[in-house]
């Protein structure tokens, strides 16, 4: 028998059956996010995160993802994670990082351990407040991956895999709703779970587990100012907490300046257009730092022998200069000893997170 009609019954379905094929529809797919539980060492603060992006491990594993994916550069050819390399403890190795044009920016890549937990502004220049806002930028910043975020969404909408990763992540319903701030919501949420394990040597001696060499010792009564046995050295007043540093912007004597005006990178002034902020850079944290050369916001110091020769020798002159940086006096012996403690705040355990690791890999 021929139908000429459909009934409008079979209509119905028909439309129904239609909508539910329809590539731009993930309602099918099953919004079930489970938590992604953080283990902080004990002497951790508490991690801080948005109330509007809590940590799940779907939304961890796409962060995972766009982290890894060159996707994110206009020629393909590069990722957040070509700068912040799990090998080098989430920097490149190089003084001053090179993006896809092979253009060096001005500014040496920033370890990610711990980024999750510093609530004083990040990048050197504390510019931006969270991982969210931050995570925004390199895909579009012309010395890093010099692409357009419109490209970056019409490519993850095309992909299915991508596609269904987001819906389980946030819950879209299709396709339309993936955008650059979900994006970036989930490399935020990856980037949170970048945490030391606290396995260092100084980790375990705190924990009085092991007792410390005594030249790890000295140098840790060195960097604390703990006794007259040896000299201050005065880190501790900017490095200190169980993230070994305070978070504050510094002039620490990098650069000789006359008038305030004359730093060739005016880091913190640019940010809040304070003069006697020019010139001032975030106190990093010093957990793995033997993992992490070069050193300083521009990658000069190529070793961590450099670092300690600039802080003993006092720094250079500014108006700004921070007090505590002065000649410190000390001898070939104390600086192998303060080296030897810097030594000890290595801990690489946490980098075997399986996820850390690529993902396309
Ligand atoms: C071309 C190299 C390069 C690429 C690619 C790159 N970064 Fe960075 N990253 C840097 C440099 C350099 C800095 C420090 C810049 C500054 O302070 O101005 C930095 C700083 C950061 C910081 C601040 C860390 C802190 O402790 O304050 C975060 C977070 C970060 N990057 C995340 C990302 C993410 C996410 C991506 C991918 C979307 C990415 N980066 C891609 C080079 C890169
Ligand atoms: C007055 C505050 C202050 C004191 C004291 C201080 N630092 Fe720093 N430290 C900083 C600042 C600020 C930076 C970043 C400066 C920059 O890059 O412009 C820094 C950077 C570093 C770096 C490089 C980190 C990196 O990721 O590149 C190391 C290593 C370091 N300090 C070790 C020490 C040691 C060891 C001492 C004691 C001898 C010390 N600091 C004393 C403020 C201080």
């Amino acid at each position: 028998m021929k139908i000429k009609f459909l009934p409008p019954f079979l209509l119905c379905i028909i439309i129904v059956f239609s909508c539910e094929n329809d590539d731009n529809d993930l309602k099918d797919i099953p919004y079930n996010p489970q938590p992604y539980v953080l283990n902080l060492p004990d002497i951790f603060p508490q991690m801080e995160v948005p109330p509007d992006n809590p940590l799940t491990q779907e939304g961890v594993q796409l962060g995972r993802r766009l982290f890894y994916d060159p996707i994110l550069s206009a020629d393909n050819s590069m990722s957040c994670s070509s700068c912040h390399q799990l090998q080098h403890n989430f920097t490149d190795g190089k003084a001053t990082s090179i993006g896809i044009d092979g253009i060096a920016g001005n500014r040496s890549a920033m370890s990610l351990e711990n980024v999750g937990l510093f609530y004083n502004g990040i990048m050197w220049d504390g510019r931006f407040n969270t991982l969210e806002e931050q995570a925004l930028e390199p895909v579009n910043n012309p010395i890093e991956l010099h692409n357009d975020w419109g490209n970056v969404v019409e490519e993850l909408k095309a992909d299915d895999d991508y596609s269904e990763r987001f819906r389980k992540a946030f819950g879209i319903e299709s396709r339309d709703e993936i955008t650059k701030e979900l994006a970036a919501k989930a490399i935020a949420q990856f980037e949170r779970i970048i945490v030391s394990s606290g396995n260092s040597r100084y980790d375990q001696f705190l924990r009085g587990d092991i007792f410390p060499t005594d030249s790890e010792f000295n140098g840790y009564d060195m960097f604390f100012d703990l006794s007259t046995d040896t000299p201050d050295a005065e880190c501790s007043h900017c490095h200190n907490g169980p993230l070994l540093t305070t978070n504050e912007y510094i002039n620490n004597g990098l650069t000789p300046s006359s008038d305030l005006l004359d730093f060739p990178d005016a880091g913190r002034g640019a940010v809040t257009e304070y003069l006697f902020d020019n010139g001032k850079f975030r106190v990093p944290s010093l957990r793995n730092i033997a993992l992490t050369a070069p050193y300083m916001h521009d990658g000069r110091f190529q070793t961590l022998e450099e670092v300690i020769d600039h802080y003993n020798s006092g720094g250079h002159y500014a108006d700004n200069l921070d007090p505590l940086i002065y000649n410190l006096g000390l001898t070939e012996q104390n600086k192998e000893d303060l080296l030897a403690f810097l030594h000890s705040l290595t801990d690489t355990t946490y980098l075997s997170n399986p996820d850390l690791s690529n993902p396309f890999e």
